[in-house]
């Protein structure tokens, strides 16, 4: 049998914890536990999270609190902030935080200060977003930019997206941006379509450069704009990256004056924050997203300085770990009452299953606990009139975060009101449900027969019991989307420590593309197959035939 967690000595306890809790509710524990909406609330760098509405007692979350301290986190937490090599798979040091120090804390790798390259390249940056707002940038006619194109994918897209969708209300109108991601040929076309060649700047974003996707998108790009008259000689104004690789990206043909660079300590799916996310304040203004980066550092400082009990990315790990581990809980919602938070659920699928999707430890000892949950989100209010209806009256338990704010930017009518009142309507259904008896009472005095009562009421009931956080903004503006952000990798980060997970490499995506290229060697060629029999060589077979290829 599966082992509950890591031998902490708390653990025992936990189980006990968590028999107990079964047998009760969360409006019982509500009852019992006076004010537990008032203590159970923490506020930080402008989000407010709401742990009221979850199925645990106060003893049991102080032993949580416990768990994390027999963890180590306090140690694990303070190496990954002073830049030791906690990435130990890569030997490399884990410092996004440092991308978005906006203090004069230095932060040493192998003993140098990466701090003054930080800021050169947020320098160089702001002078892009300069040349480029004043119109100064122009293409090989002498036009200005009008579409910049992201070409990247995974880290070097996801969190972008996130974060330009999210500060749409700051989006410059005279700019236009597009993404190409996906190997899909349609992807590439959807954006031809739309761009004009003389004012398009592509940046093509990759930490490695060595990236499938991302280098066949370019070379498309690259061959298009040559079709459209692009002469050779020019395309250092049309073409600009941000890679750790400078060698592959200048013999892409990148000049070295247009490449931007990052550094192996940042990671591909937290680095937003780095260059790779050049797209946001050449959408907005650097200022803007100088905002987001300080949004970050407040909610790193919070994590970083703050005791376990109040600290907003530990308590939610910590709840996380409760349900996945003491309730075999498998996956965790992320809803958004903000249509602007959209595409959140999947960059926190990136952060979150590409980290802790891990089966060994550290040292490389399988692991014997069930480790990162299946990360699933969408919009609200849409999620209600989809999938909503297995939350509250499905046969699986499934935590969910409600992300709201008190405000909008853009206030139509009551639409704000109505928004707010349903993230709170859920809040209240999932936790309280409507129990079979109240049902039951209405049918009766409605005056319907036992019989159909008997078949209606146990259908209609909603059994409630659905543990859900409430984490509220004022507005979502650009500090509050970089602490949202920040929040969420650092409940990542937590959590792994407790796993005793390495967070920050990513193996189990190789085999895939190792795969993939000898699998696009064997469709594009016409050499024997020489296959052993996996139902591969049956495909490889009938797409050849398709494509003409013997
Ligand atoms: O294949 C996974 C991955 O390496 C991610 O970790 C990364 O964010 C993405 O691919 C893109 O990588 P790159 O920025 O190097 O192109």
């Amino acid at each position: 049998m599966m082992k509950t967690l890591p031998s902490y000595d708390v653990v025992d306890a936990l189980t006990r914890h968590a028999d107990q809790t079964a047998e009760t509710t969360i409006k019982q524990l509500h009852q019992i536990e006076t004010d537990r909406a008032g203590r159970m609330t923490v506020s930080a760098a402008g989000l407010n999270l709401d742990f009221s509405r979850h199925l645990i007692s106060e003893s049991a979350l102080a032993d949580l609190i416990k768990l994390a301290e027999q963890a180590g986190l306090d140690q694990k937490r303070a190496a990954m902030f002073s830049g030791e090599k906690i990435n130990k798979s890569e030997d490399r040091a884990v410092l996004h935080t440092a991308l978005r120090n906006r203090g004069e804390r230095v932060v040493l790798v192998d003993g140098e200060d990466v701090m003054p390259g930080i800021r050169d390249t947020l320098g160089r940056l702001s002078g892009l977003c300069d040349t480029v707002h004043a119109g100064e940038w122009t293409g090989w006619t002498g036009k200005p930019v009008k579409h910049i194109v992201n070409i990247g994918i995974g880290g070097s897209y996801l969190g972008i997206k996130t974060a330009l969708d999210g500060l749409r209300p700051y989006q410059r109108k005279e700019l236009q941006a597009h993404y190409v991601v996906n190997v899909d040929p349609a992807d590439l076309a959807r954006t031809l379509d739309v761009i004009d060649p003389e004012t398009t700047l592509f940046i093509i974003c990759s930490k490695s450069f060595t990236t499938m996707e991302t280098r066949v998108n370019a070379e498309a790009a690259k061959a298009w704009m040559l079709e459209q008259g692009m002469p050779e000689a020019e395309s250092a104004r049309h073409f600009i990256a941000v890679s750790n690789n400078i060698a592959k990206a200048t013999a892409f043909g990148i000049a070295e004056a247009n490449i931007f660079p990052l550094w192996d300590w940042v990671g591909g799916r937290y680095s937003l924050w780095s260059a790779i996310g050049v797209l946001i304040p050449l959408m907005t203004s650097f200022a803007v997203f100088e905002r987001l980066l300080t949004g970050a550092f407040e909610m790193d400082e919070h994590f970083r300085t703050t005791s376990f009990e109040n600290n907003m990315p530990v308590i939610m790990a910590l709840l996380g770990i409760w349900y996945s581990n003491f309730f075999h809980a498998q996956s965790h919602g992320v809803l958004t009452y903000a249509s602007d938070l959209e595409a959140f659920p999947g960059h926190l699928q990136q952060m979150d299953m590409e980290s802790n999707g891990k089966r060994v430890t550290t040292d490389g000892k399988a692991v014997d606990w069930q480790t990162g949950p299946v990360i699933w989100g969408g919009v609200g209010t849409n999620g209600q009139h989809a999938y909503h209806q297995l939350l509250h009256q499905g046969t699986r338990l499934i935590p969910v975060d409600i992300v709201a704010a008190l405000t909008t930017h853009n206030p139509v009518a009551e639409h704000q009101d109505w928004l707010f009142a349903h993230a709170l309507a859920q809040g209240q259904a999932l936790a309280y449900g409507c129990q079979e008896e109240q049902i039951r009472a209405e049918m009766t005095a409605q005056g319907m027969t036992q019989e159909d009562i008997d078949t209606l009421a146990p259908q209609k009931a909603i059994p409630g019991n659905k543990p859900v956080s409430l984490l509220v903004m004022d507005k979502l503006e650009p500090e509050t989307l970089g602490a949202l952000v920040a929040l969420y990798e650092h409940k990542v980060f937590v959590q792994g420590a407790i796993w005793q997970l390495n967070s920050f490499d990513q193996f189990g995506v190789e085999l895939g593309k190792i795969l993939g290229d000898q699998i696009f060697d064997q469709l594009t060629s016409e050499q024997n197959i020489a296959e052993e029999d996996t139902g591969l060589s049956r495909w490889i077979q009938s797409y050849r035939q398709k494509h003409g290829r013997g």
